[in-house]
Protein backbone atom coordinates (compact mmCIF):
# COMPACT_ATOMS: atom_id res chain seq x y z
CA UNK A 1 0.00 0.00 0.00
CA UNK A 2 1.66 3.56 -1.36
CA UNK A 3 1.29 5.68 1.68
CA UNK A 4 0.73 9.28 1.03
CA UNK A 5 2.76 11.25 4.33
CA UNK A 6 0.76 14.56 3.96
CA UNK A 7 -2.34 12.06 5.06
CA UNK A 8 -0.88 12.11 8.39
CA UNK A 9 -0.23 15.94 8.01
CA UNK A 10 -4.01 16.19 7.98
CA UNK A 11 -4.68 14.00 10.80
CA UNK A 12 -2.48 15.36 12.89
CA UNK A 13 -3.47 19.06 12.51
CA UNK A 14 -6.99 18.00 12.34
CA UNK A 15 -6.38 17.77 16.37
CA UNK A 16 -5.32 20.13 19.12
CA UNK A 17 -1.41 20.16 19.06
CA UNK A 18 -1.66 18.90 22.81
CA UNK A 19 -0.05 16.17 24.35
CA UNK A 20 -3.58 14.91 25.61
CA UNK A 21 -4.12 14.85 21.66
CA UNK A 22 -1.89 11.61 21.64
CA UNK A 23 -4.85 8.66 21.32
CA UNK A 24 -7.26 10.59 19.31
CA UNK A 25 -4.67 10.56 16.55
CA UNK A 26 -3.44 7.72 16.94
CA UNK A 27 -7.06 6.30 16.84
CA UNK A 28 -7.84 8.24 13.40
CA UNK A 29 -4.03 7.16 11.81
CA UNK A 30 -5.32 3.18 12.64
CA UNK A 31 -8.74 3.59 11.02
CA UNK A 32 -7.48 5.56 8.15
CA UNK A 33 -4.47 2.98 7.21
CA UNK A 34 -5.24 -0.20 9.59
CA UNK A 35 -2.11 -0.02 11.23
CA UNK A 36 0.19 2.78 12.78
CA UNK A 37 3.04 3.41 10.11
CA UNK A 38 6.20 3.94 11.98
CA UNK A 39 6.74 7.41 9.33
CA UNK A 40 3.87 8.48 10.90
CA UNK A 41 4.27 7.81 14.63
CA UNK A 42 7.57 10.09 13.79
CA UNK A 43 5.83 12.71 12.91
CA UNK A 44 3.23 12.69 15.43
CA UNK A 45 6.58 12.56 17.94
CA UNK A 46 8.09 15.69 16.69
CA UNK A 47 4.56 17.66 16.53
CA UNK A 48 3.39 16.92 19.69
CA UNK A 49 7.03 16.62 21.59
CA UNK A 50 6.49 13.11 22.63
CA UNK A 51 9.60 10.66 22.83
CA UNK A 52 9.06 7.91 20.31
CA UNK A 53 9.61 5.60 23.69
CA UNK A 54 6.35 6.69 24.92
CA UNK A 55 3.98 6.37 21.82
CA UNK A 56 5.13 2.80 21.13
CA UNK A 57 4.59 2.10 24.82
CA UNK A 58 0.91 3.58 23.73
CA UNK A 59 0.63 2.30 20.74
CA UNK A 60 1.30 -1.40 22.27
CA UNK A 61 -0.57 -1.36 25.80
CA UNK A 62 -3.96 -1.02 23.47
CA UNK A 63 -5.44 -3.89 21.64
CA UNK A 64 -7.48 -1.22 19.75
CA UNK A 65 -4.09 -0.01 17.58
CA UNK A 66 -1.69 -2.01 15.78
CA UNK A 67 2.34 -1.76 14.78
CA UNK A 68 1.80 -4.23 11.91
CA UNK A 69 -0.05 -4.16 8.66
CA UNK A 70 -3.44 -5.82 9.41
CA UNK A 71 -5.40 -8.06 6.62
CA UNK A 72 -8.47 -6.66 5.09
CA UNK A 73 -10.72 -8.55 7.44
CA UNK A 74 -10.13 -8.71 11.35
CA UNK A 75 -10.82 -11.88 13.09
CA UNK A 76 -11.37 -12.07 16.89
CA UNK A 77 -11.77 -14.37 18.94
CA UNK A 78 -12.83 -14.44 22.89
CA UNK A 79 -10.39 -16.32 25.20
CA UNK A 80 -11.89 -14.90 28.30
CA UNK A 81 -12.89 -17.54 30.87
CA UNK A 82 -16.68 -17.92 30.07
CA UNK A 83 -15.61 -18.40 26.29
CA UNK A 84 -13.06 -20.34 26.89
CA UNK A 85 -15.15 -23.18 28.40
CA UNK A 86 -17.67 -22.68 26.41
CA UNK A 87 -15.32 -24.03 23.22
CA UNK A 88 -12.92 -20.78 22.57
CA UNK A 89 -9.81 -22.82 21.96
CA UNK A 90 -11.58 -25.23 19.29
CA UNK A 91 -12.55 -22.02 17.26
CA UNK A 92 -9.69 -20.42 17.32
CA UNK A 93 -7.68 -23.83 16.35
CA UNK A 94 -10.04 -24.08 14.06
CA UNK A 95 -9.48 -20.87 12.18
CA UNK A 96 -5.65 -20.92 12.48
CA UNK A 97 -5.90 -24.25 10.47
CA UNK A 98 -8.27 -22.84 7.86
CA UNK A 99 -6.33 -19.62 7.06
CA UNK A 100 -2.42 -21.56 8.25
CA UNK A 101 -1.41 -18.82 10.59
CA UNK A 102 -1.64 -18.38 14.41
CA UNK A 103 -3.27 -15.99 16.51
CA UNK A 104 -1.80 -12.52 16.40
CA UNK A 105 -0.57 -12.94 12.90
CA UNK A 106 -1.98 -12.15 9.57
CA UNK A 107 -2.00 -14.08 5.91
CA UNK A 108 0.19 -13.67 3.61
CA UNK A 109 -1.80 -12.36 1.02
CA UNK A 110 -3.08 -9.52 3.79
CA UNK A 111 -7.02 -10.86 3.70
CA UNK A 112 -7.14 -11.81 7.02
CA UNK A 113 -5.72 -11.05 10.47
CA UNK A 114 -6.38 -13.21 13.57
CA UNK A 115 -6.65 -12.43 16.84
CA UNK A 116 -7.71 -13.55 20.37
CA UNK A 117 -8.63 -11.50 23.49
CA UNK A 118 -9.11 -11.94 26.88
CA UNK A 119 -12.66 -11.08 26.96
CA UNK A 120 -15.24 -8.98 25.28
CA UNK A 121 -18.02 -7.97 28.26
CA UNK A 122 -20.76 -10.06 26.27
CA UNK A 123 -19.90 -13.27 28.34
CA UNK A 124 -23.89 -14.36 28.40
CA UNK A 125 -23.30 -14.73 24.77
CA UNK A 126 -20.03 -17.12 23.98
CA UNK A 127 -18.41 -18.07 22.79
CA UNK A 128 -17.81 -15.12 21.03
CA UNK A 129 -16.65 -14.22 17.74
CA UNK A 130 -15.92 -10.93 16.01
CA UNK A 131 -15.43 -10.46 12.30
CA UNK A 132 -14.72 -6.89 11.09
CA UNK A 133 -16.81 -5.42 13.80
CA UNK A 134 -19.60 -7.65 13.72
CA UNK A 135 -20.18 -9.68 16.68
CA UNK A 136 -20.97 -13.64 16.25
CA UNK A 137 -22.50 -15.04 19.70
CA UNK A 138 -22.58 -18.77 20.39
CA UNK A 139 -19.98 -19.28 17.87
CA UNK A 140 -18.92 -23.37 17.58
CA UNK A 141 -16.41 -24.62 15.11
CA UNK A 142 -19.24 -25.24 12.28
CA UNK A 143 -20.05 -21.51 12.96
CA UNK A 144 -16.21 -20.91 11.55
CA UNK A 145 -16.52 -22.80 7.48
CA UNK A 146 -19.51 -20.88 7.37
CA UNK A 147 -18.52 -17.61 8.20
CA UNK A 148 -15.41 -18.08 6.00
CA UNK A 149 -17.59 -18.87 3.05
CA UNK A 150 -19.63 -15.61 3.34
CA UNK A 151 -16.60 -13.40 3.80
CA UNK A 152 -15.40 -15.38 0.39
CA UNK A 153 -18.85 -14.97 -1.02
CA UNK A 154 -18.95 -11.05 0.03
CA UNK A 155 -15.17 -10.47 -1.31
CA UNK A 156 -16.38 -12.03 -4.81
CA UNK A 157 -19.47 -10.06 -5.15
CA UNK A 158 -17.64 -6.69 -4.53
CA UNK A 159 -14.89 -7.48 -6.81
S1 LIG B 1 -15.25 -14.30 28.24
FE1 LIG B 1 -15.81 -13.98 26.17
S2 LIG B 1 -17.06 -12.24 26.29
FE2 LIG B 1 -16.38 -12.50 28.32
Amino acid sequence: MQIDQSEFETIIHNHPQQKESLIPILQDIQAKFNYLPPVSLNMVSQTLGIPMIDIISVASFYNAFSLEPKGKHQITVCMGTACHVRGAPKILDEFERILDIEAGSTTKDKEFSLDEVACLGCCAIGPVVVIDDKYHAQSNIRNVAKIMKKLEKKDNNDE
